[in-house]
């Protein structure tokens, strides 16, 4: 009989569904000692909550979310709510002794994400941040090859996150999804919501960086509330960084939403000594390689078709040659947090890694503001 770990989530929207997925599937994939139990949910809208409730096999719905916190009946909550209630949640949660597991980014801002650390740590509980690319086997085999010292000593890492869906002037600021060009809500534009993920992606693939030089822009300064009134936007649309690893490598980072046919062109390159590595979320089945220890006759790129039992979470799943998806990689994330929960051993990204991401995002936006190089600071005082 496998122990259950009682869930209580904050939000029903895009994430809400993803999680929601993730824990009745996981099971079903993966042998964990733990099974998540989906006990309640609590979000603004109680009918569309109920609605959500009954389609997806919640237990309950609560008033809000601090019913959810106050509740004797679960162990962990999970927040998939916008990114100002993030804080307020997370630390109500650890102060009442749950687990915490949370979307990204961690927080509004850097000192929002110290004092979350510091909270979910003292606890003693396991937390996790969904930072699920990691999850993408492609992206996990990156790092393998990386550890493995397949592409020896790294030189540049280049990253892009590009979208194109703000370009119209009639993209409202605030409202469902469009919360994210809100300030008070979303916190920052697409540093925050983009970049974070590329930041997490480098920081696990590449080690810590010590510096970074960004530049940001407003396209459109001037849109308009759901309801018709003005609002000016001051979040930006685009946010390019220049950065140096504390391994040497030079790392370059875009992310638009500006970019017009780019939907979520999540990408990035790494190029070491002895060969390179390539990743695209829009062909996210495949990692491209180049190794210049081949014959030199038969040298050039090659795809690694990321979908053998060999590749990183592949033996849960399918046959080879059959790919996995986006919900997938939130599954994958859950089965290492249950694997974690078990083994009593810690399960990354957490929020001490949310907090550097999180450092570096920070360092990048007042880099923009002052026009000159920083240091992210990731420490916890
Ligand atoms: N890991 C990823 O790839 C990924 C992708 C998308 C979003 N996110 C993150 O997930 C979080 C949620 O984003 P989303 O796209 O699911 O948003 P969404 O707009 O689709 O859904 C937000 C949900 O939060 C609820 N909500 C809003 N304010 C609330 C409050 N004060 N109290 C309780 N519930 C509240 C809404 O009712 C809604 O159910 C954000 O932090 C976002 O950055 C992460």
């Amino acid at each position: 009989m496998p122990n259950e770990l009682r869930i209580g989530m904050v939000g029903y929207g895009f994430m809400g569904r993803a999680h929601s997925n993730a824990y009745h599937r996981v099971n079903q994939f993966f042998d964990t000692a733990y099974q998540p139990v989906l006990k309640a949910i609590a979000a603004r809208d109680q009918e569309k909550t109920k609605k959500f409730a009954d389609r997806w096999g919640w237990e309950r719905v609560e008033r809000n979310w601090h019913k959810l916190v106050e509740a004797a009946d679960i162990d962990a909550i999970d927040i998939c709510s916008p990114n100002n209630t993030h804080h307020e949640i997370a630390l109500a949660a650890a102060a009442a002794g749950k687990m915490v597991l949370c979307e990204k980014p961690l927080a509004m801002d850097l000192a929002q994400a110290r004092e979350m650390t510091r909270a979910v740590e003292k606890t003693g509980k396991p937390n996790m941040v969904w930072f699920n690319y990691r999850r993408v086997p492609a992206i996990s085999l990156a790092k393998q090859m990386i550890d493995e010292g397949r592409l020896g000593k790294v030189f540049h890492y280049r990253a892009t996150y590009l979208q194109d869906w703000t370009i119209s002037p009639k993209v409202p600021v605030g409202g469902a999804a469009t919360w994210r060009l809100e300030k008070d809500v979303a916190g920052a534009g697409v540093s925050g919501d983009l970049s974070t993920h590329n930041i997490d992606t480098a920081l696990w693939l590449n080690g810590p960086v010590r510096r970074v030089c960004g530049m940001t822009e407003i396209f459109i300064k001037d849109r308009k509330r759901p309801d018709g009134s003005p609002a000016r936007v001051e979040i930006e649309d685009v946010c390019t960084f220049l950065a140096r690893f504390a391994n040497g490598s030079n790392g370059t980072f875009e992310a638009t939403r500006y970019a017009r046919g780019r939907k979520n062109k999540n990408s990035f390159e790494v190029n070491g000594e002895k060969g390179s590595i390539y990743f695209d979320l829009e062909d996210m089945h495949q990692l491209q390689y180049f190794n210049h220890e081949d014959p030199t006759h038969l040298q050039g790129w090659r795809t690694i078709l990321v979908t053998g039992a060999e590749h990183p979470y592949m033996g849960n799943w399918w046959v080879p040659g059959c790919v996995i998806g986006y919900e997938h990689t939130f599954v994958n994330a859950l089965a290492d947090f249950l694997r974690g929960l078990e083994k009593g051993e810690r399960v990354r990204p957490d929020f001490r890694d949310a907090l550097e991401t999180q450092a570096v995002a920070e360092a990048v936006l007042e880099s923009a503001r002052a026009e000159k190089w920083m240091s992210p600071q990731a420490d916890l005082s």
